[in-house]
């Protein structure tokens, strides 16, 4: 005869309070589904282990109606459920373990009397820096056409697609069925309706099987990832193919490819402090790379975009939407404008950069990683 549990012995093999159970009950969650000898509702073994499910969702602060999803899932058995917790218990792990070292760091830079970024701050708080910026986001960044061409035809056959650092859409192709795979809550918000469906994840734990898709596409945010490269092996895995488009800091000159970063705005090379190498990123997925050139009226404001046309980076709402400003912070920010405002109206900077004029586009290490 299978054993049961009555519903004080539960609660006091739980730690929580039979009025507890009695509400679980109540609304669905765990209902004891058997009876003890003398005629009184108890629980099963498997009762026992839906419950132990449950209370284990709930202390990773998920609340009753998506635990209630989460263990009604007909596909997962107990032992999916303890690969997702042990998941989510390892990536809660190293947020804490983020959050010390971002404390240290600034307790260090504190101690030295340094300027402690925005971005700083909120990288303490474990908040996601496109939740503090993203809303700026889609008044300058959107999809352009040249670059969009090059990151289609490296999808080559692809039917399913996956886009992972998506942000608001933009180089998603229409032409395929995509899924899109976003952290921040505020890009996602500002997708269009008629965007792909999109899921809140991060490129390091990516919530899919392997080889789930056709491709994994990657946009202008490897920088931003956590860890780069168990991202791109992320995609590695979830795809049989993968194109990313990033930019090349291996190269020596590099600083000296754009007037912005080498004439207003040197503290550019902390921000990539700690960036993997191209080398490393193309290595870790067996990547080939090819130079992607910017047009000269690149129509995503991404950060090298106004190359040819730059007034716009005195524009507010142009650098807001760049996150580069944010990285540096307000000090660096308003010296490298007023130096570039200087420099326009003198004449000063026309006179350095007059070559320029003649271009179409230009190659300031944008890459794209196809493997
Ligand atoms: C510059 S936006 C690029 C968005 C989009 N791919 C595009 O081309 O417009 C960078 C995006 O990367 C996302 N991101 C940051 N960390 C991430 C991570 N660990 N995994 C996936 N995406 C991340 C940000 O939330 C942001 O939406």
């Amino acid at each position: 005869m299978e054993e049961h549990w009555t519903v004080g012995r539960v609660a006091e093999l739980a730690g929580v309070s039979v009025r507890t159970l009695h509400h679980y009950d109540d609304i669905g969650l765990v209902r004891p589904s058997g009876r003890t000898a003398a005629g009184y509702r108890a629980y099963s073994t498997d009762d026992v282990e839906r419950l132990r499910e449950v209370l284990a969702y709930r202390r990773l602060g998920f609340g009753l109606r998506e635990i209630a999803e989460l263990v009604g899932d007909p596909g997962a058995d107990a032992v999916a459920h303890l690969g997702r917790l042990r998941g989510l218990l390892l990536a809660r792990r190293e947020r804490v373990d983020a959050m010390v070292a971002a404390i240290d760091r600034e307790l260090e830079a504190r101690a030295k009397g340094l300027t402690v970024t925005p971005e700083e701050q909120l990288g303490l708080l474990g908040a996601r820096l496109y939740d503090a910026i993203g809303g700026a986001y889609p008044a300058t960044r959107r999809t352009d056409p040249r670059i969009a061409a090059r990151i289609w035809d490296a999808l080559g056959d692809a039917r399913t697609v996956v886009n992972v650092g998506a942000g608001t859409g933009s180089y998603e192709p229409a032409d395929r069925e995509v899924t899109a795979v976003e952290p921040s809550a505020v890009m996602r918000g500002q997708r269009p309706a008629y965007a792909a469906a999109c899921v809140s994840a991060d490129a390091e734990q990516l919530p899919f099987a392997d080889g789930s898709f056709d491709a994994a596409m990657a946009v202008s945010t490897v920088h931003h990832w956590r860890d780069p490269l168990a991202g791109l092996r992320e995609m590695r895995r979830v795809a049989r193919r993968v194109v990313v488009l990033t930019f090349d800091t291996d190269e020596p000159g590099w600083q000296d490819r754009f007037w912005l970063t080498r004439d207003y705005l040197p503290e550019f090379a902390d921000v990539l402090h700690g960036f993997p190498s191209l080398a490393g990123m193309a290595g870790a997925i067996g990547a080939r790379t090819e130079p992607v050139p910017v047009p000269w009226d690149c129509a995503d404001g991404l950060f090298e975009a106004y190359w040819r046309r730059p007034e716009a980076y005195l524009r507010e709402p142009v650098r807001r939407a760049m996150s580069v400003w944010t990285r540096v912070g307000p000090d660096a920010e308003r010296r490298a404008v007023r130096h570039l405002g200087d420099d326009l109206a003198s004449g000063r900077w026309a006179e350095r950069n007059g070559g320029l004029a003649g271009l179409d586009s230009a190659d300031l290490g944008l890459r794209l990683l196809i493997a």
